[in-house]
């Protein structure tokens, strides 16, 4: 059975973790699942409540900077540069891993991602429960990440030992995962930290280039996986507000969703404003996905435009969403 708490009742789950349990709890990013990363066992039971193929490996949460040099084996300049302009935060690094870690939470790679988080009931479950906490989002493989306790309720009750609920996740979409075990800092997976921030601390850094397409070759295990997909079927539109309003008007049927960008209405359709910013998109989009299921839609049309930062990270959720079914308004009327 699992036991739904608040944070006033952190000793409980911290001691559920040390005796090798899972827990729910919320980050900044979306809510992970968690348990001791150096407990293969209790890191199984993560991948089994998860339907998590085991060859994906989880990031390894910690709270205290030095516990970096217990987890991993060679740290780069960039790696330190990174770690410290952004721990605590929605950053993960990739880093050679040391002999403390197991090859169950890597997948079998000799690299570990590390995250330390800074929302407060993260970073005091960690502390207490005296271990490094593994976890992926608290969703069940290949659906949508989990922002409020509710949806992690509707895919976790009855497969973890706790959950915590924490409110509404800051960010809403999971951390920028950057790789810095080689030569040159690689972006694996955009986030809330943006290409341009991280380039201000290391000018070097590049994006991995299975961000915005389906690659056979993935350099990070997540990647080749469907990801964030509601049951609707999900299609973006781009092109200029006028043919976009058009196009999408021509599709409504019965049981269509709109994710509109910025504004507008179509009658007809199910609709949702995903806000007037790339911040407030980023910040609804799971939760928006969520939403649609929840209201029976079968096709969502979602209103994009290119804007960097942050729309970076959305493009790419949002692009793997829709199994990069996009339209450009602009050619196809
Ligand atoms: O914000 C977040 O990062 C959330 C919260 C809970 O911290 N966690 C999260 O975990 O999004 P998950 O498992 O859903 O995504 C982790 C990604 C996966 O795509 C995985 O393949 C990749 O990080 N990853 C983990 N370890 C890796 C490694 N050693 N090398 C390359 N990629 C790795
Ligand atoms: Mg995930």
């Amino acid at each position: 059975m699992t036991k739904i708490i608040t944070a006033d009742n952190i000793d409980e789950a911290a001691l559920c973790i040390k005796n090798g349990g899972t827990v729910v709890f919320p980050t900044e990013t979306v809510y992970g699942l968690g348990a001791d990363a150096l407990n293969d066992e209790a890191v199984r039971s993560i991948f089994t409540a998860k339907g998590r193929p085991a060859d994906n490996p989880l990031i390894v949460h910690i709270a205290h900077i030095e516990d970096v040099y217990k987890l991993t084996s060679f740290r780069s300049e960039d790696a330190k540069k990174l770690m410290d302009a952004f721990f605590p935060g929605c950053l993960t690094l990739i880093m050679k891993k040391s002999d403390l870690v197991g090859g169950v939470v890597t997948a079998g790679l000799d690299t570990v991602a590390i995250r330390m988080p800074s929302n407060p009931i993260a970073h005091e479950l960690i502390k207490k429960s005296g271990c490094f906490i593994a976890a992926p989002s608290a969703n069940l493989s290949g659906s949508p990440s989990p922002t409020v306790a509710r949806h992690v309720i509707d895919d976790m009750n009855g497969r973890v030992d706790y959950i915590i609920d924490g409110g509404a996740s800051e960010v809403g979409l999971e951390s920028t995962v950057v790789d810095v075990s080689g030569d040159v800092p690689e972006i694996l997976r955009p986030g809330k930290i943006t290409y341009e921030e991280l380039k201000e601390v290391v000018p070097n850094i590049v994006i991995n280039k299975g961000i915005l397409k389906e690659t056979d070759k993935p350099k990070s295990p997540g990647m080749k996986y469907k990801h964030y997909a509601p049951k609707a079927d999900v299609t973006v539109v781009m092109g200029s507000k006028e043919n976009v309003r058009k196009y999408i008007e021509s599709r409504i049927t019965d049981n269509v969703g709109v994710l509109t960008y910025k504004g507008g209405t179509y009658n007809g359709a199910y609709v949702i404003n995903a806000g007037d910013s790339m911040e407030e998109y980023a910040n609804g989009l799971f939760y928006n996905l969520r939403l649609f299921d929840e209201h029976g839609v079968n096709t969502v049309y979602a209103e994009f435009a290119d804007e960097g930062g942050i729309g970076l990270a959305v493009k790419n959720r949002l692009f793997k969403s829709a199994g990069h079914k996009t339209v450009d308004a602009d050619i196809i009327k």
